[in-house]
């Protein structure tokens, strides 16, 4: 006899991740493959970070906190805000899928971009939340267009900046205009995963970057979601969090699970919160390598959009699935766009020198 499934759950298409290394070294009988397709941080964590880190490994018998005391003093003091601003996840994945177990449901709609991170639709699929989408613009968010998208039964509106897979930005005047025409009861979900890595960038107009954590002080229907995932090197551990009003938090705590956050990821997370040049480092490292991959993409004869995160987005004028199969015979893994919308594209992680070198020879050699 078959288990009746949900049916919105057996509609849900399966996320497909980033192709993990150890499965194409299997397939293809490689030795060395790099993976640039998950938008991780390949520099690692630094070493005197691993090595404290193997100190903690004694402690792991013992559960984790759930309040996140330690981690939760130290982004209180970093953003300035108080301590009780603050929701953790096992991953900013979890707090997206705890947001739409707190705000939506059937009749309780979302409004999602098209071409951006497939897990604010899923999380809606998960709690059976009608979804509806809004087209990109330029590749890039357009908040006219989910303005006017808003009717009585949204309740929550995810935006992405930057735009996975786009890497493209919008405006901090924007998002300012866009918030101020949001009703009070419907929550907008601002998801800053790749944000340390735009800081100080501007849109192809020249404004700036928007922090949203200046507009928490404004709107109490604002959650700002980081993670630890990208600049920090934890994709593994697993931890991310919401800045938010007091009634979000409580509501997002409410939904959680007691130990959410494992000791291990609240540990590491705080460790790397005290390499103080680390941000900076990064940050100037991977604009540095992004402009390389940049001028070899464009060599080639394609045109990269401008990326304010650490990954570059390129139509490839083929379909990115059959380039991601060639790369992959050589041992190089990107991430074709067929998933997210774009058929004839990739998207490419800005990854190590060595790499990026050895992802643009590839590409050559495809070509
Ligand atoms: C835009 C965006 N948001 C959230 C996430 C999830 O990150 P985490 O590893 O914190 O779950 C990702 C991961 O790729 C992402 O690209």
């Amino acid at each position: 006899m078959v288990i009746d499934v949900n049916p919105n759950i057996a509609a849900i298409k399966p996320y497909t991740p980033g192709k993990p290394i150890e499965d194409v070294q299997r397939e293809f009988g490689l030795s060395r493959v790099i993976k640039l397709a998950s938008n991780e941080n390949n520099m690692g964590l630094p070493a005197s970070v691993q090595a404290e880190l193997t100190t903690k490994i004694a402690e792991l018998f013992l559960y984790p906190d759930g309040a996140v005391f330690k981690l939760r003093q130290a982004l209180a003091k970093r953003h300035q805000l108080d301590e009780s601003a603050f929701v953790f996840g096992n991953g900013s994945d979890e707090l997206l899928l705890l947001i739409a177990l707190a705000y939506l449901g059937p009749n309780k709609e979302a409004l999602v971009s098209e071409g951006t991170f497939s897990e604010y639709a899923f999380s809606a699929h998960v709690v059976n939340a009608p979804i509806k989408t809004v087209p990109l613009k330029d590749y890039t968010y357009d908040l006219d267009a989910f303005a006017a998208a808003i009717t009585p039964q949204t309740r929550v509106i995810f935006l992405c900046n930057p735009n996975n897979p786009t890497g493209t930005i919008f405006s901090s005047a924007a998002l300012d205009s866009f918030i101020e025409k949001v009703p009070s009861n419907v929550l907008v979900v601002l998801d800053e995963a790749y944000f340390e890595f735009a800081v100080g960038s501007t849109t192809p107009d020249g404004s700036v970057y928007p922090d949203g954590r200046d507009f928490l002080r404004h709107y109490d229907n604002l959650i700002v979601l980081r993670t630890f995932s990208k600049m920090w090197s934890l994709a593994g551990c697993r931890i991310g969090y919401g800045m938010a009003s007091p009634a979000i938090i409580e509501a997002l705590n409410k939904a959680r699970q007691p130990f959410n956050v494992n000791r291990y990821a609240q540990e590491a997370a705080l460790l790397m919160l005290k390499q103080t040049s680390w941000e900076t480092e990064i940050r100037s490292f991977v604009d540095a390598e992004k402009s390389r991959l940049m001028d070899g993409l464009v060599a080639i004869g394609l045109s990269p959009i401008k990326s304010s995160a650490n990954f570059i987005f390129v139509e490839v004028n083929q379909p990115g699935s059959k380039l991601f199969d060639k790369l992959l015979q050589k041992g190089v893994i990107i991430r074709a766009m067929d998933g997210f919308g774009f058929p004839q594209a990739i998207r490419v992680t800005v990854g190590l020198p060595n790499e990026n070198d050895a992802f643009i020879t590839a590409l050559k050699e495809v070509f």
